[in-house]
């Protein structure tokens, strides 16, 4: 039996409370804020939570990397830049889950250069015990206190695993599984 962080259920009410908390902080913006989704982990976030936002946004995405399987690298790579002129705008970050904190603060520093008036952190899950860096997380869907490893919404564990609709910790046996699938696949 899979150990479940986030059900369905969990993650779709996060999405609505937290798109809630975002509409009221962007209530008064002059110019249109723009959402900017971390690519690939973010993505079954953003989309669920866009949906529910109400205040005229613009979305674009980001790519970078910094994660080789279950072990980080502090190294974090632009791999994919934001295509809109952050210039004078608010810019809302959305990323699956913060865990050290480097790949944040990486973002929040770019996007400041690229001009952005304002830059919010949102976050599905905030791995607040793993953190080596300080980084401010705005908007929080969900405060995991174990340092374990979770996939599934998006969350990979070498890429697998993104499809699942809902939030489990990894376990040995998950684990050896996927590993068997990747070793097959090499083939
Ligand atoms: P950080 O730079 O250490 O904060 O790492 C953030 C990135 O590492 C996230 O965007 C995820 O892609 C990945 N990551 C961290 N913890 C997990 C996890 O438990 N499961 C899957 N990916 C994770
Ligand atoms: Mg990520």
């Amino acid at each position: 039996m899979k150990r479940i962080i986030l059900s369905e259920q969990e993650i779709d009410k996060i999405c609505q409370r937290v798109a809630k908390e975002i509409d009221e902080k962007i209530e008064n913006e002059e110019k249109i804020p723009l959402l900017v989704g971390v690519m690939n982990g973010a993505l079954n976030f953003m989309m669920s939570l866009m949906k529910y936002i109400k205040h005229p946004i613009f979305t674009d995405y980001i790519r970078i990397s910094s994660y080789f399987g279950t072990k980080r690298t502090n190294n974090v790579r632009l791999i994919k830049d934001v295509s809109f002129d952050c210039t004078d705008r608010t810019v809302i970050i959305i990323e699956d889950i913060i865990d050290s904190g480097y790949s944040m603060k990486f973002l929040t520093e770019h996007i400041k250069l690229n001009g952005a008036k304002k830059v919010y952190v949102c976050a599905l899950i905030d791995k607040a015990v793993a953190r080596e860096v300080e980084v401010p997380v705005d908007f929080c869907g969900y405060v995991m206190n174990e340092n374990q490893f979770v996939a599934g919404f998006g969350l990979d564990y070498n890429e697998l695993e993104r499809n699942i609709p809902f939030v489990y910790e990894v376990d040995e046996n998950d684990l050896k599984k996927m590993d068997e699938l990747l070793e097959k696949d090499k083939k």
